[in-house]
C-alpha cells in the first residue's frame, strides 16, 4: 500500500483494500450504500477507520460539536488543517474528507484552489468539500481540473445560516436539481444533500452519475453522513429529526464520570489492585 504524500503521512495497511475516490463513486453502481461519519481528531477518527466506515469527514461541524461555537462560520482555515492532521494520522483504511471553511472558497476560484491545495498538501487527506451548487460551479471546475477531488454540499448549507435566519428544510426543487446538476458537471465526484425532502434527493440520485451523501434527505441516496457525536447520543440539547441515536454514550459518559468522583470521594479507588506495592 503505498504511503501518502501528504505533510502527514497516513499508517500504511496491507490488510484492508484502502477507500478512494474512485472506489467511493464506483459504489453507487455496484449499488453499494456509502457510510460516512464526521470526525474531528485521532482517537475518534480510528475509532470509525476500525469500525468500517467508508468516509471520515471533517466537518466544518468542529465550530459547533468541538469548538462550542453558535455556527461554523468562525471555523478557519488553520483550525481545520490541525484538526484534519489528526485525523489523517489515525486513518488506515477510510477516505478523509475535509470542509472548506467559509470564507476560504469565496473570494476568488484562485484563492480557493491555492487554499484547497494547502488543505491536501498539509494533512495528506483525499479530498475536500465546499458548501455550493451553481454559485461554486467555476471554483469546483478549477479544483477538479488541478486534480483535488471536490465534494459539493448542496440543500441546507449551514454556512448561509445568516441569509437564511436559520437551520430550514429547503423545498425549492427546480433550485436544488440546477446546483446538483452544476456541481456533477463541473467535476465533482460526490455531493452531500442536506435537508432536503426524500422525494428530491430521489430524484437527484436517479438523475446525477457521482454518488448523492444524504443528512436529513431520506433513504434514496447513495449513501448516509451524520455527526459522529449525535448519532452516539453523546451531544445534548436540540436534536433534529434526522438524527438517530444510535446509543446513549452521555449517559454512560456520565454514569463512568459520577462512579470515578463518588470512589475517589469514599476512598475506594485507587485501592490495592490499582496501586503500585
Ligand atoms: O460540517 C459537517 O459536519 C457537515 C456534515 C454534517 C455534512 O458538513
Amino acid at each position: 500500500m503505498a504511503k501518502r504524500s501528504g505533510g502527514s503521512s497516513r499508517p500504511e495497511t496491507t490488510e484492508q483494500v484502502r477507500m478512494t475516490v474512485p472506489r467511493f463513486v464506483a459504489a453507487k453502481s455496484r449499488g453499494q450504500k456509502l457510510t460516512v461519519l464526521t470526525a474531528y481528531d485521532h482517537l475518534w477518527a480510528g475509532l470509525l477507520d476500525a469500525a468500517g466506515i467508508d468516509a471520515v469527514l471533517v466537518g466544518d461541524s468542529l465550530g459547533m460539536v468541538v469548538q462550542g461555537k453558535a455556527t461554523t462560520l468562525p471555523v478557519t482555515l488553520d483550525e481545520i488543517i490541525y484538526h484534519a492532521e489528526m485525523v489523517v494520522r489515525a486513518v488506515r483504511r477510510a477516505l478523509v474528507i475535509v470542509d472548506m471553511p467559509f470564507m476560504s472558497f469565496h473570494v476568488s476560484a484562485e484563492e480557493a484552489l491555492r487554499n484547497a491545495g494547502t488543505i491536501i498538501k498539509r494533512t495528506g487527506a483525499d479530498a475536500v468539500k465546499l458548501e455550493g451548487g451553481v454559485s461554486q460551479a467555476e471554483t469546483i471546475r478549477k479544483l477538479a481540473s488541478a486534480d483535488i477531488p471536490v465534494m459539493a454540499h448542496v440543500g441546507l448549507k449551514p454556512q448561509s445560516v445568516l441569509r437564511l435566519g436559520g437551520y430550514k428544510i429547503q423545498r425549492d426543487e427546480n433550485r436544488l436539481l440546477d446546483d446538483a446538476r452544476a456541481a456533477e458537471e463541473a467535476g465533482a465526484f460526490g455531493i452531500v444533500l442536506e435537508c432536503i425532502p426524500a422525494r428530491i434527493a430521489e430524484r437527484i440520485t436517479g438523475e446525477l452519475r457521482i454518488p448523492t451523501i444524504g443528512i436529513g434527505a431520506g433513504p434514496e441516496c447513495d449513501g448516509q453522513v451524520l455527526v459522529t457525536q449525535d448519532m452516539l447520543g453523546l451531544t445534548d440539547g436540540f436534536r433534529p429529526k434526522f438524527v438517530k441515536p444510535f446509543a446513549s454514550l452521555r449517559e454512560v459518559a456520565l454514569g463512568a464520570v459520577r462512579a470515578y468522583i463518588s470512589e475517589v470521594q469514599g476512598g475506594s479507588f485507587p485501592d490495592s489492585a490499582h496501586s503500585h506495592e
